[in-house]
């Protein structure tokens, strides 16, 4: 992938029209965006998860804490959610905190002056004049895009994170879900060669449409699209994965997948994207997974979802060692904390701590 083309030296007509992969390489200049999974290379993707887990060992003692409070003490993180989230809003807010960012937020677009008529990037451009970054969740597919060019375009680029765009892109959840991973399949070979299934819908669940992307930078993956016919995954993801050269099946029949799945992600029903409420309409029971299914899934196979769930995964297998849903919303910070320390490099400083005073587990 080129790198470092910078967003202030094109036009939004030719930024827009051009692919996926091909805007990633607009994202890591100066300073650096996080706008789409294709932004990121395997060789990035292992140094966020080693710098995520040396911040989680320093921050374990008070000291540790202390001198990573003291990064990014000197920069402010807007937070912009004009979507409703839990765990990305307050990982992301944690993640500031824990680096000494100070953070403000708009979380209901009903309390900033766009009631009174302001358009969303004058909104954020106001945004920009008091803060360092801006990490912002937003119905509109490809708006945190439009953000980053508009600001390029002023005097105050600064970078922006997006914690999820329409039904497009979550590359954030794509980071934390690939360091779970990471950390699950430690001891048995990593992540490459493994079988992954996604289940549920996977037609408007951003999640999976950034991290199938971010599989494809491993080697010898199968990823097994796992949905009724209406919610199956789109052409674009799998027209992606053929120019990767990666496997995958595309299947409704779940009992199959379970005993070969390493991972098995399971994904609510995103039915606030439905135009008549036609999810209702859809069979989704075959679709969701239970103490039934832990006959049959693999000691080492586990379990994941972002969350929100819904009914798709019972709370009967909460406490069996392969359902790592709670871990994995963890994760969110920890890699979060990882990715804002990068964008503003100063990574070499958590690093040198690390190797100076060695924090174990
Ligand atoms: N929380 C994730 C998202 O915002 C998944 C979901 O809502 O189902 O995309
Ligand atoms: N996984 C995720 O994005 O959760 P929230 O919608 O609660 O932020």
């Amino acid at each position: 992938m080129e790198q470092n083309k910078r967003l202030g030296d094109i036009s939004w007509q030719d930024f827009k029209a051009l692919s996926v992969v091909e805007k990633g390489s607009y994202c890591q200049g100066e300073p650096m965006h996080t706008l789409v999974a294709q932004q990121f290379s395997r060789a990035q993707l292992q140094e966020l998860c080693t710098l995520a887990t040396r911040i989680k060992r320093i921050c374990k003692r008070r000291a540790g804490a202390n001198f990573l409070k003291t990064l990014l003490s000197d920069k402010r993180a807007m937070l912009y959610f004009a979507q409703p989230s839990s765990r990305t809003y307050l990982s992301f807010n944690a993640a500031c905190q824990t680096l000494g960012l100070d953070t403000m937020d708009v979380r209901d677009t009903k309390t900033s002056s766009e009631v009174k008529g302001e358009s969303p990037e004058d909104t954020l451009r106001t945004f920009s004049s008091y803060a360092d970054m801006i990490i912002m969740r937003h119905p509109v597919g490809g708006f945190a895009e439009r953000v980053a060019w508009m600001l390029a375009h002023t005097n105050r680029e600064i970078p922006v994170l997006n914690a999820g765009s329409g039904a497009d892109q979550h590359p954030t959840q794509a980071l934390l879900d690939i360091y779970t991973l990471e950390r699950s399949f430690e001891k048995i070979g990593g992540i490459d060669g493994k079988h992954i299934a996604f289940v549920g819908d996977l037609q408007r669940g951003r999640t999976v449409r950034s991290l199938a992307w971010l599989l494809t930078l491993y080697k010898d993956m199968t990823l097994h699209f796992v949905a009724p016919e209406p919610l199956q995954i789109g052409q674009d993801i799998l027209d992606l994965l053929d120019a990767a050269g990666t496997r995958y099946v595309v299947t409704q029949d779940f009992a199959a997948v379970l005993p070969v799945a390493d991972a098995i992600y399971m994904t609510r029903i995103q039915d606030e994207w439905d135009v008549d409420g036609e999810s209702s309409t859809i069979d989704t029971s075959s679709f969701s997974i239970g103490a039934e299914h832990m006959e049959i899934i693999k000691e080492s196979t586990v379990i994941m979802h972002p969350l929100p769930r819904r009914k798709e995964i019972s709370t009967d297998i909460d406490n069996d060692p392969r359902a790592i849903y709670w871990r994995q919303m963890r994760n969110g910070m920890w890699i979060r904390a990882a990715l804002i320390l990068t964008t503003f490099g100063r990574q070499a400083e958590a690093h040198q701590y690390y190797d100076d005073y060695k924090p174990q587990n």
